[in-house]
């Protein structure tokens, strides 16, 4: 850029040619870069990312840092990252509420509450404002997962979230004992899943993640029709009698017009000490059915059986192995998902 003298206007010249891969927009008029700051050759400058998970992070400051540096006339360029999460969702839905992301699958069993948990806790440590509504309410799992017994009490009127791992929690199981058998009539089911929103004070939220029962029925009706939901992840195991209920679950979703941010393919495999994968329950079949319904393939989780010793003792294995392979794999898909919620909200407007 020879001739031009270098300014705040030259460096967001700059950075308005850097794009973010997978939004496929630049970074000055997606609004991330704030507080550029010129001092005879020192730049320096914010990145507000679009999830504090984003999986690009590192490349993104690289280009950013390479498009600035090849100005004439720098001599030092300082970049913070920050992230700002922007507002996925609709009108109708809490202010206060970011995005709504449920976890669903056609069937019972295949690993939703484990992977509403561990992502909850992932975005959570990642620095994300985050809430998990257990919204089975026939068989509320979250409080054990989350070591989390009780509600956080209450404030002017409203019930406050109980609180583990850094994220907000409510659930069912907080007002009902473990063992009482939970029958819901259709307009009680309605309000308590309305309860939810409207009498918890959530506060900020930047993603609220919404665990639900199995199936396709009243509870996933309930909360479409309570909050626009903004998306759901689709959550199924490799064998096809559970690739059929995931597609239930996905022609529901679409039904109720709610976007599918992807298809996570759980206990896709065992990994034997000496490195070997076992398909227990086949493979492949999530990416089958993400392709076949045109939606992403999130990534697959394999069988560890921390997966589980986790859950019991209310410990996600994200936080109990950090360093384990399955638990690798669940920042992967955390950070995917991130992703696609950001794409979505920044379609959306
Ligand atoms: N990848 C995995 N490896 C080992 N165990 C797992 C894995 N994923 C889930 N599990 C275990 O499988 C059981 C079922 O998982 P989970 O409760 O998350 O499923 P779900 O789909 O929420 O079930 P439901 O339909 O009953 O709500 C739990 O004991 C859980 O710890
Ligand atoms: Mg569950």
């Amino acid at each position: 850029m020879a001739g031009k003298e270098l300014s705040r206007e030259t460096v967001l010249e700059a950075l308005g040619k850097v794009k973010d891969p997978e939004i496929g927009k630049d970074l000055v008029s997606l609004g991330m870069i704030e507080d550029v700051k010129v001092e005879s050759g020192k730049v320096s400058f914010v990145i507000n990312l679009t999830t504090p998970a984003c999986p690009l992070k590192d490349e993104i400051r690289g280009s950013a840092l390479a498009a600035v540096e090849a100005l004439e006339g720098v001599s030092e360029v300082d970049i913070t990252m920050g992230a700002k999460v922007p507002v996925g969702q609709k009108k109708s839905a809490p202010s206060n509420i970011k995005n709504v992301i449920a976890v669903a699958s056609g069937k019972g069993g295949v690993g939703k509450s484990t992977v509403a948990v561990n992502l909850a806790v992932i975005l959570a440590q990642k620095g994300a404002k985050v809430g998990l509504m257990d919204a089975d309410i026939y068989g509320p799992n979250i409080p054990i997962m989350m070591g989390v017994d009780r509600l956080g009490g209450s404030s002017e009127g409203k019930i406050l979230p109980g609180e583990g791992h850094g994220v907000k929690v409510i659930s069912i199981g907080f007002m009902v004992k473990p063992e009482q058998a939970l029958i819901w009539r259709g307009p009680m089911l309605h309000s308590a899943i309305k309860q939810f929103i409207t009498d918890v004070d959530w506060g900020e939220l930047d993603y609220l993640i919404v665990d639900l029962p199995p199936g396709t029925g009243d509870v996933q009706l309930s909360l479409s029709q309570t909050l626009e939901l903004q998306g759901g992840v689709i959550v199924t195991m490799p064998q096809q009698v559970s690739l059929d209920d995931a597609l239930r679950g996905i022609n529901m979703f679409q039904e109720l017009g709610v976007p599918i941010f992807g298809v996570v393919e759980n206990m896709s495999y065992l990994e034997t000490p000496d490195g070997e994968r076992m398909d227990i329950f086949g493979s492949g079949g999530g990416e089958k059915l993400a392709k076949m319904t045109d939606v992403p393939f999130i990534g697959s989780i394999p069988i560890d059986p921390q997966v589980r010793i986790g859950g019991d003792q209310g410990m996600p294995v994200s936080l109990s192995h950090p360093d384990s392979p399955v638990s690798k794999k669940l920042v992967e898909i955390t950070e995917k998902i991130a992703a696609q919620v950001s794409i979505q909200a920044i379609k959306g407007k």
